[in-house]
């Protein structure tokens, strides 16, 4: 994408590159809506798709977005739901208990919800207290299932106009919590509405969560999809991943002069990010940052301190992730992966096996439960395991298997030999899959 930073200088005959003169302030959160939101064309279409198809309709469907820590849910989840209000939906976020409580759904909808008739008789009815929200949240909880169901399927009908309706739902692998409680039967009822269109109004459920949420979903008897409603995210394209970065510097951190520099700059940060949303970001904004105290000037390399600050911020994000794993786990993953080699896939036998050497309670498949809830592991579409990031692969054998070689040695898997293993990561053109190493 060409930007209007990019200037020929007449003085030196090098292209120039120019900040904009009103910069973009840096803000230090690094998770949720993205400052400069570049890619996921494809997973954006698609779910333009399900409204086009929901307003033909006038049914509804969930859509899903499911995938590790930091891969971009939440931005994305905001991306959608920002162009779907541009486009005259109306976009509420809700919280769990909005899919089983009718007050706390009118409540995030912004819906009167207000009529004696809906008030439990375990509510005690107050007259002039009509129209509080209040009162009713806490008649909610008392309503039988099927009540709360009629209740929920009225508020919806009535704020779902013509337009349609976006509820938009993060963390949606959190609902697993609520399987077996009292409110399951009127949180399926309204899955279900939505689900199958039956609410006689464009309805979108727009959910987000990680990797695990499609089957904490089925728990809810939500189990099949239809073809395009279910994504997963991954890293960022390269053109993508380029220009997230080179909005930092220039947007943001006020780069300016040789756009050479720029460039060896944009290369020089994605070489360490591998697409990833988490890392381009931490990245970034620590070069922004630096430019910016700086006054802008790119040098002809990255600063080392943006860059030092950047790999810290890499293996925080990976100790995040692995802070629930006993150590005898996380060195047994590493020398799963450490024998498998880079890219390789990983047999749920293989795991549970190696997990349930640490003596952890609840065995090797609570570990390996506790793995993918982190997003240590991902399930792939064949069943088998891999780890989201070639930089974690790697951090995980130097951290755990490289520096653990006196620990006993790794159990075999209970069922016999490992099936013959695949490559998994596609390489890329441009080499960023091979990482430097993150020893510290
Ligand atoms: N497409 C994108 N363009 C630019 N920045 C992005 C993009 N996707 C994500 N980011 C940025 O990357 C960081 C991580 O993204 P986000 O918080 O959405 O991840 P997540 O998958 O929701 O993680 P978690 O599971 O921890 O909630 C955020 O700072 C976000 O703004
Ligand atoms: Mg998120």
């Amino acid at each position: 994408m060409k930007h209007s930073s990019d200037m020929l200088s007449p003085r030196r005959g090098h292209p120039q590159v120019v900040p904009p003169k009103q910069l973009v302030p840096i803000t230090t959160r690094d998770r949720g809506p993205a400052t400069f939101f570049h890619g996921r064309e494809r997973e954006i279409q698609a779910f333009q798709k399900a409204q086009t198809d929901a307003r033909a309709s006038s049914g509804g469907t969930i859509f899903l977005i499911q995938d590790a820590p930091g891969a971009g849910k939440s931005a994305l989840l905001h991306e959608c739901a920002q162009r779907a209000a541009e486009d005259g939906w109306r976009v509420a976020e809700i919280t769990n208990d909005a899919l089983y409580d009718p007050a706390a759904l009118a409540d995030a909808v912004d819906v009167p919800y207000a009529t004696k008739s809906t008030v439990h008789r375990e509510t005690r009815w107050r007259a002039g207290l009509s129209s509080s929200v209040a009162l009713f949240r806490r008649g909610a909880e008392g309503m039988s299932s099927e009540y709360a169901g009629r209740a929920l399927r009225r508020v919806l009908e009535a704020a779902a106009t013509p337009n349609g309706l976006v509820l938009v739902l993060d963390e949606a692998q959190t609902l697993r919590t609520l399987h077996g409680r009292q409110c399951q039967p009127a949180l399926e009822t309204t899955l279900a509405l939505i689900h199958n269109g039956k609410i006689g109004a464009p309805v979108i459920l727009l959910a987000g969560g990680l990797g695990m949420s499609r089957s904490v979903l089925g728990q809810f008897s939500i189990s099949r999809f239809e073809r395009g409603r279910v994504m997963g995210l991954g890293r960022l394209s390269v053109m993508a991943e380029r220009a997230v970065i080179r909005d930092w510097l220039v947007r943001a951190g006020g780069a300016r002069g040789e756009s050479e520099y720029l460039a060896r700059w944009i290369d020089t940060i994605a070489a360490e990010c591998y697409g990833w949303p988490q890392h381009i970001q931490n990245y970034a904004v620590a070069a922004a940052q630096r430019l910016l105290d700086t006054g802008g000037v790119l040098t002809a390399q990255v600063s080392t301190e943006a860059l030092a600050e950047g790999r810290d911020a890499r293996v925080e994000y990976y100790d995040a992730r692995v802070e629930d794993l006993d150590r005898a786990d996380r060195v047994a993953l590493a020398r799963l992966l450490r024998q498998a080699g880079d890219g390789c896939a990983l047999d749920t036998s293989e795991l549970i096996a190696a997990f349930s050497s640490s003596g952890t309670p609840g065995g090797g498949l609570d570990v390996l439960r506790s793995a993918l809830h982190k997003g240590v592991v991902v399930k792939r579409r064949d069943g088998r395991f891999e780890i989201p990031i070639p930089s974690m692969h790697t951090w995980l054998v130097q951290e755990y298997a490289d520096s653990a070689r006196t620990l006993p040695p790794m159990p075999r898997a209970a069922e016999g030999p490992a099936p013959a293993r695949q490559r998994t990561t596609p390489r890329r053109s441009d080499n960023r899959d091979r990482d430097p190493g993150l020893g510290r």
